[in-house]
C-alpha cells in the first residue's frame, strides 16, 4: 500500500480542512484514508452496506466488478479452474504463492491427516431434528469445533493458526457430509485420506457401508471445480463476518461458524438454493415473461435469484465457467434435457435483454448455474449452500489468518447517525 496524493476535505459554511492521503494498492480504485477524519473535522463517515468503504488491506483476491475479473492471488480465476485443483487454491489462497511438489505433497498430507472428527462430535446430531436444515447444523456443529480446541488455542501463535486452518479445511467436508446423512437417516461415512479432497467429499456424501461406491471421475472433477470458483471472494458479507468476530480475538472455529451463519442467506450463498426453488415455482418457460415482469414490479418484493451483485456491474466471471461446466457435467453424464438448464438459459436470454436488467447492470453470478450442476451431480438442493461452505472455509480461514497477522489490526467496531430520541427526562408510570 503506498501513498502518493492526498484529498483535501473542507467543512461547508466553515473554514475548517483537512488533508486525508490517498492510498493506492496494486490494483483497484484509490481509496481515501479518513481514519484522522473524525479528529480533525469531527465528522463521521455514512455508508450503509459498506458499498463503497476498504474496510482493510487485503492481499488475496482482488474484483474488478466493471471488467468481470476476479483474480487470487494475482492469478485469473479462469486459468486457476482449468489448470489447477482445490488443494492447490487452498495452499495459494493461505501461503500467497503457487506451492512447488514437495510442499503440495506436504500440504495435502497435512489437510488429509486433520479430515477425522471427535468421536464425540457425532452426539451433536442427535440434538437435531433430521428435518434439520443442514445450514442449521452446519452452523451449530461447526461452532461446536470451538469447545473441542479452544483451551490449548493460542491465536498469536503462527502454528497454532496454521493447526486451526488445516482442522477447518479438513473437517468442514466431514460436518457437512454428516449432516446430510443424518438427515437421509443413513450412517455417517469416515473420510478416506487416500482420496482426492473432492473425491472424499462426494465419498462421504454417497457411499453406504452395505457396497462398494467408486468415485466417478466426472463428478470429482465437477466437485473440484465447484470449490475452487467459491474459494474465495474478498471481503463479501460472510468473509466481513468472519474478519468482525475474529477482530475480537474470538476462536477461529466460532468465527468461521458466524460466517456459514451470514453465508445462509439469500442475498449471499443461499442463492444457489433459491434459484432452482424459484426455477421450479415458475414451472415451465412460457411462464419465465410473467415471472420476469413479476421481478420489475417493485411492489412485488420479487427478486431474479442468480441475478445482480455488489460488485460485478458486468458477467460474474465464476458464471460463466459455470454455465461451461455445466453443459460439460450435463454432456458427460449423458443428460441430454434438463428443463432447468432450459430455463435457466431461457431466462438469462430474457433478462440480458430487458431494459430493466440491462440499464442496473444485473448479469448471472455464480449461484445462477451452480444448481443446475449439483442438482445434475444428484445433491438435494438443501446442501447447496453447504457446497458453498465448504468451499469457502479456506478462504475464510486466509481471510482471518490476514487479518490477525496485519498490525494495523483493531477490534471491528462501526458508528451510527443516531436518529432516535434526544436526551430528556424518565417520567413515572403513573405519569406516563
Ligand atoms: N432481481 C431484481 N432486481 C434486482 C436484483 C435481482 N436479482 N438485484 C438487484 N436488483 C435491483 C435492485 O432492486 C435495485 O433497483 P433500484 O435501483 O430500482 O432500486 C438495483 O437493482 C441495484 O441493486 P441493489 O439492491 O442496490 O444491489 P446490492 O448490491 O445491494 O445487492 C445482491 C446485491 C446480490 C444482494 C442483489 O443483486 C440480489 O439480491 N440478487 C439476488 C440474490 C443473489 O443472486 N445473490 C447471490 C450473490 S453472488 C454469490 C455470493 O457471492 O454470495
Amino acid at each position: 500500500m503506498s501513498q502518493a496524493s492526498s484529498i483535501t476535505i473542507s467543512l461547508d459554511g466553515s473554514n475548517k480542512t483537512a488533508a486525508m492521503p490517498l492510498l493506492s494498492g496494486t490494483l483497484g480504485p484509490q481509496v481515501a484514508d479518513i481514519r484522522k477524519l473524525y479528529g480533525q473535522l469531527g465528522i463521521f463517515t455514512y455508508d450503509p452496506g459498506y458499498g463503497e468503504t476498504a474496510s482493510c488491506e487485503s492481499k488475496i483476491t482482488y474484483i474488478d466488478g466493471d471488467e468481470g475479473v476476479l483474480l487470487y492471488r494475482g492469478y485469473p480465476i479462469e486459468q486457476l479452474a482449468e489448470n489447477s485443483d482445490f488443494i492447490e487454491v487452498c495452499y495459494l489462497l493461505m501461503y500467497g504463492e503457487l506451492p512447488n511438489q514437495d510442499q503440495l505433497a506436504k500440504f495435502r498430507a497435512g489437510v488429509t491427516r486433520h479430515t477425522m472428527v471427535h468421536e464425540q462430535i457425532r452426539n451433536f446430531f442427535n440434538g437435531f431434528r433430521r428435518d434439520a436444515h443442514p445450514m442449521a447444523i452446519m452452523c451449530g456443529v461447526v461452532g461446536a469445533l470451538a469447545a473441542f480446541y479452544h483451551d490449548n488455542l493460542d491465536i498469536n501463535d503462527a502454528h497454532q493458526r496454521e493447526i486451526a486452518a488445516y482442522r477447518l479445511i479438513a473437517k468442514v467436508p466431514t460436518i457437512a457430509a454428516m449432516a446430510y446423512k443424518y438427515a437421509l437417516g443413513q450412517p455417517f461415512v469416515y473420510p478416506r485420506n487416500d482420496l482426492s479432497y473432492a473425491a472424499n467429499f462426494l465419498h462421504m456424501l454417497n457411499a453406504v457401508p452395505a457396497e462398494e461406491y467408486k468415485v466417478s471421475p466426472v463428478l470429482e472433477r465437477a466437485m473440484d471445480r465447484i470449490l475452487v470458483l467459491h474459494a474465495d471472494h474478498e471481503q463479501n458479507a460472510s468473509t466481513s463476518t468472519v474478519r468482525l468476530a475474529g477482530s475480537t480475538g474470538a476462536n477461529p472455529f466460532a468465527c468461521i461458524a458466524a460466517g456459514i451463519a451470514a453465508l445462509w442467506g439469500p442475498a449471499h450463498g443461499g442463492a444457489n438454493e433459491a434459484v432452482l426453488k424459484m426455477l421450479g415455482e415458475i414451472g415451465t418457460p412460457e411462464k419465465i415473461p410473467a415471472f420476469i415482469e413479476q421481478v420489475k414490479d417493485k411492489n412485488s418484493n420479487v427478486k431474479l435469484m442468480g441475478f445482480g451483485h455488489r460488485v460485478y456491474k458486468n458477467f460474474d466471471p465464476r458464471a460463466k465457467i459455470m454455465k461451461e461446466t455445466c453443459h460439460e457435467v450435463l454432456g458427460e453424464l449423458g443428460i441430454k434435457d434438463e428443463p432447468l438448464l432450459d430455463m435457466a438459459m431461457e431466462m438469462e436470454r430474457i433478462a440480458l435483454t430487458d431494459d430493466y436488467f440491462v440499464s442496473r447492470k444485473l448479469y448471472p453470478n455464480v449461484d445462477f448455474y451452480s444448481g443446475i450442476i449439483l442438482k445434475a451431480m444428484g445433491i438435494p438442493t438443501s446442501m447447496f449452500t453447504v457446497i458453498f461452505a465448504v468451499a469457502r472455509t479456506v478462504g475464510w480461514v486466509s481471510q482471518w489468518k490476514e487479518m490477525i497477522e496485519d498490525p494495523s489490526q483493531r477490534i471491528g467496531r462501526p458508528r451510527q447517525i443516531y436518529t432516535g430520541a434526544a436526551v430528556r427526562d424518565y417520567v413515572d408510570v403513573a405519569r406516563r
